[in-house]
């Protein structure tokens, strides 16, 4: 351990000490939601179950609310559900990843868990240099980096990070996101026998190429897995216009799904699907875990989009993890089921059937701060709506075929709107904790994922008819 690491690592446990008040006497901090100790959480990295344990690292800023040199810190659980916050994995005290050890995943091999990150570095004059490099653990708590183990080949600007590795056919993989000297987005792959000798194979796809028209100056956070006898490329491309009901948040998050030939190298894939509807959701990580599911988590927050706005601010944290969600590929299409685990949380359940006529009918909930909710409708003649504690609605319109949800922006209290279009409305799974709104639609099929923040003591949850509506909702405390 070097002098720096030790220093960083009693100045950030200072930090969680000193806040822990502040933080804590904060009404929007999540019952069963991931959240920093103190400071900023991004991208959820080193996502594994290894021996029981899930682990999740995630990109951590303990000294400010805002963005910088990260940290990898780190979450443990053995159910997905309750997590323990452990030691800081990874500081950003060396040379090459001295401005920010940034996001990668984790491989077991040789009993040991690796993981693979890019280190930032401003350098002298400024520049930005990047590094793909390995650190191992014998216990998952304590890492030894080993270094830098891919450099930067030519062609590309120093945008080029995020390292998503996996075994296939006795050889490993590493797809990373990447940047043309053209200003486009790609994603590109190396190749290694060893873990520690990669070699450059290329680009896979990306804006600007054979398969896609201008698709984003920079693309971010890939993961390459294989669902249901497919290739499914997962990734976050940066600089998309908005287009109808889609790409309305400042940077996009979805996935192809296609075929991978890593001989060539070439990805030949299908058109971009996003993977979120609502306001907040970036940088997802899946894993592979021990009982063979796979599994999403998500930042629940996007860069840029209104971070600094947050009113946690003044209480010295931002941002919080999606639920984990279990994938499923169902004709082409990714599905979200939040993961099973999470019924052990379920208490006091009610059921009602709810038959409605304009007037709006109060749903009795206990903790609408931390509550799940099950809806089925069995007849709905125009749509419906549900308002969630004074600070978001979710809209259903079934002649225009579309589901709507708003909330209240915490930038300037306007409402703002995002949109899918459905065939049908078969049922609506949602969560509440405190500050987020999660919205899995028929099965999980779409997915809405908000933070929202509602006026502290405004409990009312609210669904009123247009027209004729029935349905069934059943409800959950989550404790
Ligand atoms: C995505 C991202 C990654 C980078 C990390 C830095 O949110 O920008 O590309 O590795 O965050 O925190």
């Amino acid at each position: 351990m070097n002098l720096r690491d030790k220093e960083l690592r009693e100045q950030a446990i200072d930090r969680v000490e000193k806040y822990q008040t502040v933080v804590n006497q904060d009404p929007y901090r999540l019952h069963y939601h991931i959240m920093p100790p103190v400071g900023l959480l991004n991208d959820p990295n080193g996502f594994i179950h290894w021996k029981g344990t899930y682990h999740l690292f995630y990109q951590w800023m303990p000294f400010k609310t805002g963005h910088g040199a990260k940290f990898w810190g780190h979450y443990a659980s053995r159910d997905l559900v309750r997590w323990r916050h452990e030691e800081i994995a990874l500081t950003p005290s060396d040379w090459y990843d001295k401005n920010g050890c940034y996001s990668g995943s984790a491989i077991v091999e040789n009993d040991l868990l690796h993981v693979f990150y890019t280190g930032n570095v401003r350098n002298d004059e400024g520049d930005r240099e990047t590094y793909q490099c390995l650190a191992v653990s014998k216990d998952g708590i304590s890492f030894e980096k080993q270094g830098v183990v891919a450099r930067l080949p030519k062609g590309y600007t120093a945008h080029f990070r995020d390292p998503k590795v996996w075994k296939k056919n006795g050889r490993w993989y590493m797809v990373l996101g990447a940047q043309t000297e053209r200003l486009e987005g790609r994603a590109v792959l190396f190749t290694s026998d060893n873990l520690r000798d990669w070699s450059f194979l290329g680009d896979i796809t990306g804006s600007n190429t054979d398969q896609l028209d201008e698709f984003g100056y920079m693309w971010e956070c890939p993961d390459m897995i294989s669902l249901g006898g497919k290739d499914v490329l997962i990734v976050c491309p940066q600089g998309l216009k908005a287009d109808g009901f889609r790409y309305q948040n400042v940077y996009q998050s979805g996935y192809f799904v296609g075929e991978l030939d890593e001989g060539k190298p070439e990805f030949k894939h299908g058109e971009f699907t996003e993977l979120d509807q609502g306001f907040d959701f970036y940088a997802p990580q899946t894993t592979l875990d021990e009982s063979g599911r796979r599994i999403l988590i998500a930042w629940m927050g996007v860069p840029d989009q209104d971070e600094q706005q947050h009113p946690t601010i003044p209480n010295q944290w931002v941002h919080c993890m999606t639920l984990p969600r279990e994938l499923t590929l169902k004709e082409n299409k990714l599905i979200q089921k939040p993961v099973q685990e999470l019924k052990t949380l379920r208490r006091e359940q009610k059921t009602v059937e709810v038959s409605l006529c304009q007037a709006a009918e109060q749903l009795d909930l206990d903790h609408p701060d931390s509550a799940e909710l099950y809806i089925e409708p069995s007849h709905i003649e125009e749509g419906f709506e549900i308002s969630f504690r004074g600070a978001a609605r979710l809209i259903y319109s079934k002649a225009d075929g579309v589901l709507t949800l708003e909330r209240n922006s915490c930038v300037d209290g306007r409402v703002e709107s995002r949109h899918c279009s459905l065939n049908e409305l078969r049922d609506l799974n949602v969560f509440l904790d405190s500050s987020s709104i999660e919205i899995f639609v028929n099965g999980g099929e779409e997915v809405f994922s908000a933070r929202y923040f509602p006026y502290p003591g405004n409990n009312d949850v609210s669904i009123s008819g247009r027209k004729e509506t029935v349905m069934k909702v059943t409800s959950w405390t989550m404790s």
